[in-house]
């Protein structure tokens, strides 16, 4: 496949999808409604097979009732019932194979089962493998792939992870190389779900869409930058992951370093995957690495949640939790001043965060624009706020902007106005779940939103810094109670360069008059 093709060209051709891991979380989740919207919405003819794979017997037809048991909980469209004949006609593409991932003979068995498969549905020998398993596994899988004859049939044969890649540099690139022996890299997607995002693709539209933001896109116009990944959970029952990952690696390296490339990088020359790829690298190229412990220690804040009580429920600390160690000094909570060093955005700080057990589930970047003079005409007699552009993530969808406006009927008054829009409240709006369009982009061959190894390995080798000098002083660790918005380190990051965090969703603003369409 060559990526450098127009993306319009790239059709969506029948394929078997093999899901390794098909009993887990992420499959009950995500994957399998995924796969049920693609085909409600067309996106998935009747050409195609799904092989659900994991260690644990199950037969076929308790397979494809765990499919319906996902979709009836987890999918935007609701189900058929399980007598329809919609219905078995969907789950007869579901097969089901339990598998030894070290022995290659149930790769070879997997093999006969594909073959008649793609005979029964007419599939030209194309194959998704994608696997939600744990990292280790994927260079044995991939090697059994090849020597289970997989990769033996006509068509396309592409290779989908997921996240975390690698612990640190070192462990990437051994990981990449594993992969490497069987798979090219133009054949490897590697999942950020954070850019099947609707507003993280949207962003691109935002900026490169409007003549309003557009030329006002650099230090010349932005005064700061500030992305928030908020979450209200804690680690759930993934402690013993989370305790050896930590905030860092798990949301840093990867969803808030990828929705920052999305905001600073320049307008590709292209509209092509590896172009709009180039772009995002140069910008992760241009981070301005932490070169002393003291840069980390002045630039970087960690935290980790302790009790607390949201909402009248009380909630532990992060250290009581299931699976992690009762001394741990693992963050799951980290903020960082951030510089972007081209010619773009020279001077103009990015503030990111993120963390558990924060007050709102939220995903939101502030664009805050640089104040008008106050020495002259309006900026003497009045307190003009600087104009923001908020774009929401997740969980609303939708951007708005605010400005400085005359009160109506008063003599000169002037109050901040947010003309807020949200997609997702809109009638009718039906967002696809990030997976969907990931899917159906991975199916497409358009690797535009999947993460390129260059890419993982410059964020890795900026973590890394950060990691290291934590890990010189580890127990260097600043807490927060569970249901508050971090350290108060955090506040003192944007303190010092004159500015704070603008409140989330806008709450609070309350001096602010809201126009809005929700
Ligand atoms: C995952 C992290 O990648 O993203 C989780 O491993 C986190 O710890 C999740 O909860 C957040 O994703 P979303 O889409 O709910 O913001």
């Amino acid at each position: 496949m060559n990526t450098n093709q127009p993306l319009e060209s790239l059709k969506t051709s029948g394929a078997v999808f093999f899901i390794f891991g098909a009993t887990g979380d992420l499959a009950r989740r995500k994957l399998f409604p995924a796969i049920y919207s693609l085909y409600r919405e067309g996106k998935l003819a009747q050409d195609f097979a799904v092989v659900g794979l994991a260690r644990r017997p199950r037969t076929r037809e308790e397979f494809r009732l765990d499919v319906h048991t996902s979709i009836q909980e987890f999918c935007r469209y609701s189900s058929d019932s399980i007598e329809d004949e919609e219905w078995l006609t969907f789950a007869e593409h579901f097969e089901y194979q339990s598998l030894d991932i070290n022995n290659v003979d149930g790769f070879r068995e997997l093999c006969v089962l594909t073959e008649e498969l793609e005979t029964k549905f007419n599939i030209p020998g194309n194959r998704m493998f994608y696997l939600a398993l744990a990292p280790e596994l994927f260079g044995s899988v991939s090697y059994n792939l090849k020597e289970g004859g997989l990769l033996e049939s006509a068509g396309w044969h592409r290779l989908v992870i997921e996240k975390p890649f690698g612990y640190d540099l070192a462990s990437a690139e051994k990981l990449n190389e594993q992969i490497r022996e069987v798979f090219r890299e133009e054949e490897i997607y590697r999942i950020d779900h954070y850019l099947g995002k609707e507003m993280v693709q949207n962003i691109e539209v935002i900026r490169f869409g409007n003549a309003f933001f557009e030329p006002l896109w650099n230090n010349k116009h932005i005064a700061n930058i500030q992305i928030t990944l908020g979450e209200t959970v804690g680690v759930e029952d993934r402690g013993g992951y989370y305790d050896s990952a930590g905030a860092l690696r798990d949301m840093g390296q990867n969803h808030m370093l990828q929705m920052l490339t999305m905001i600073a990088m320049e307008p590709p020359s292209r509209l092509l995957p590896e172009d709009i790829r180039d772009e995002k690298v140069k910008v992760l190229r241009s981070l301005r690495p932490y070169a002393t412990s003291d840069d980390v220690k002045n630039n970087v804040v960690r935290g980790q949640y302790t009790a607390g009580e949201v909402r009248g429920t009380e909630l532990p600390g992060y250290r009581q939790e299931e699976k992690v160690d009762p001394n741990s000094n693992t963050e799951t909570y980290f903020a960082a001043r951030v510089f972007v060093d081209n010619f773009r955005w020279a001077g103009v700080p990015f503030y990111i965060r993120t963390g558990k057990r924060l007050p709102v589930k939220t995903t939101e970047v502030v664009v805050e624009f640089k104040s008008m003079p106050t020495n002259v005409y309006l900026g003497q007699k009045h307190k003009l706020e600087p104009n923001l552009l908020v774009i929401r993530v997740n969980p609303m969808e939708g951007i708005y902007i605010k400005i400085n406006a005359k009160k109506p009927g008063t003599d000169s008054q002037i109050e901040p106005l947010a003309m807020d829009f949200c997609q997702s409240c809109m009638i009718g709006i039906n967002s696809p779940e990030a997976y969907e369009r990931l899917i159906h982009d991975a199916t497409k061959g358009d690797s535009t939103y999947f993460t390129r190894w260059d890419e993982v390995a410059t964020a890795w080798s900026f973590v890394d810094r950060i990691a290291a000098a934590w890990a010189e002083n580890s127990g260097d660790i600043e807490t927060y109670p569970a249901g508050s918005w971090g350290p108060k380190a955090t506040e003192d990051l944007l303190a010092k360069d004159g500015y704070f965090w603008w409140p989330v969703n806008g709450q609070d603003e309350d001096n602010v008059v809201w126009i809005k369409n929700h």
